[in-house]
């Protein structure tokens, strides 16, 4: 099957590559001319275990290729992914421009019936948007699939050849079938819905996951206040399996490109459809506050931060990514160098990304040498780097040894019986 994907981010890079491999033809275009310079050479712009090798072999075999010529893509293809951004517009609502303009170019350029696939997360009603778009510029059928995709970035390619489920929504069955046909090599539960449904499943979906964190963060601000440890409390809790561990893991807030941009757009979707949807307003107001736990703890440990030196563990906004969008490193370290701290940063792959938002601040590669007279370390993004430290040779060279676990994964026990001040978030 010949598949054009329109936006070559993380989304768009990693459907197109994985689409390729279960044997189509896939010519994925972007309007970036450097980022598809880079990918003709098979260099990846973004960091993703396994991405690399993913689009090598595949342009190598002849089913992958880049371009940053749209219309000729749109052409070629009976298919076309829309894998542009959607970023939270001003309204709180996603904004469509980039959706649109993408729809826009499928219906002038169409020489031939097309079906139109939206993988980009949108607002409930878009799918109607994206056909008339595209249809009121061409006399060819524009077929409009709804396909929202659940991959998390640093495990991406699993995600996408792994699905727990493949949603496709569309009122014309026939491109819903097509677009299930992709996906039947997978092996995975495909649901098809109402375009309107699928659009909201995606949103239910994200919304859901960042309720359980914020709930599981107000659990965390109990067990402090009662002595509690929100480790053991998450744990007893996980092992329902009506309620199930993942994402309750109590810390410094979500952040990313998805998160916190879709819970603000189901709250404006609720709110236009005459709807108050007060849960996801406390979910929000919560993660804001969670955000500026670390400075607090730090403040709590060493009283003023003037001239103090905090080494933070960890930029991106979570392991396995150099994705800085939202990252709680970025209300952390602003509001260390408010408090006039000094602050070293260390990430294993971020900091090219984060130097282009922070001013003012070191970055290290070596936490031994970073760490030689800090006043504190504060972990923000799981690395398991971080994991695997010398916390004992890192104590001996700090001023103080304090630190913060924005995240709960250090070992406590170890590392009061070095002698550190631990700093965990509901423990
Ligand atoms: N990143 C994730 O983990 C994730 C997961 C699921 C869903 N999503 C959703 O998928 C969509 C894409 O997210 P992303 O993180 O891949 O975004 P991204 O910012 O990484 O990539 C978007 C790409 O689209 C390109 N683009 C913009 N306008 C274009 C145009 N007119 N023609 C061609 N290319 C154009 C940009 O240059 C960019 O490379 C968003 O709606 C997002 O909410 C993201």
């Amino acid at each position: 099957m010949k598949i054009a994907v329109i936006g070559t981010g993380y989304v768009g890079l990693v459907a197109g590559a994985c689409l390729a491999d279960l044997g189509n033809e896939v010519v994925c275009a972007d309007i970036d001319e450097a980022k598809m310079g880079m990918l003709r050479k098979g260099q990846i712009p973004i960091y993703e275990p396994g991405l690399e090798e993913l689009v090598r072999k595949n342009i190598s075999e002849k089913r992958l290729s880049f371009t940053i010529d749209t219309v000729a893509a749109c052409r070629d293809s009976k298919i076309i992914f829309i894998a542009v951004g959607t970023p939270q517009g001003e309204d709180g609502h996603a904004d469509l421009k980039y959706v649109l303009d993408v729809a826009e170019t499928i219906g002038k350029s169409a020489n031939g019936p097309k079906i139109i696939v939206d993988k980009s997360t949108v607002p409930v009603g878009t799918s109607h948007s994206v056909r008339n778009a595209a249809q009121r510029h061409t006399e060819h059928s524009m077929s409009v699939v709804s396909n929202p995709e659940f991959l998390r970035e640093g495990s991406a390619v699993r995600d996408f050849l792994e699905p727990d489920r493949v949603v496709i929504g569309s009122n014309d069955r026939e491109a819903a079938e097509t677009v299930a046909g992709l996906y039947r090599p997978l092996g995975c539960y495909i649901l098809i819905t109402s375009p309107e449904s699928a659009e909201l499943i995606k949103y239910a979906s994200n919304s859901f996951l960042a309720t359980k964190i914020s709930f599981i963060n107000e659990v965390a601000a109990i067990c402090e206040k009662v002595g509690a440890d929100v480790v053991e409390v998450a744990k007893g809790m996980g092992l329902d399996r009506r309620i199930g561990r993942q994402f309750l893991n109590a810390g410094a807030g979500y952040g990313g490109s998805c998160f916190p941009k879709d819970v603000k757009a189901l709250r404006k979707t609720a709110k236009d459809a005459g709807y108050d949807f007060e849960i996801m307003k406390a979910v929000e107001k919560i993660n804001s506050l969670q955000k500026k736990l670390p400075v607090k703890k730090l403040k709590k440990a060493l009283g003023s931060l003037v001239g103090k030196k905090i080494v933070v563990l960890g930029l991106s906004f979570k392991p396995n990514t150099d994705d800085m969008r939202e990252a709680t490193s970025i209300e952390v370290i602003n509001g260390l160098l408010r408090k006039k701290a000094e602050v070293i940063a260390i990430d294993p792959v971020a900091e090219a990304k984060a130097r282009e938002i922070f001013a003012g601040i070191a970055y290290s590669k070596d936490v031994y040498s970073a760490a030689k007279n800090a006043d504190a370390l504060v972990l923000l993004t799981e690395w398991n780097e971080f994991l695997e430290l010398d916390y004992g040779k890192i104590g001996a060279a700090m001023r103080s040894m304090i630190v913060v676990d924005g995240r709960n994964v250090l070992d406590v026990a170890r590392l009061r019986a070095l002698g550190f001040r631990y700093f965990g978030v509901g423990r």
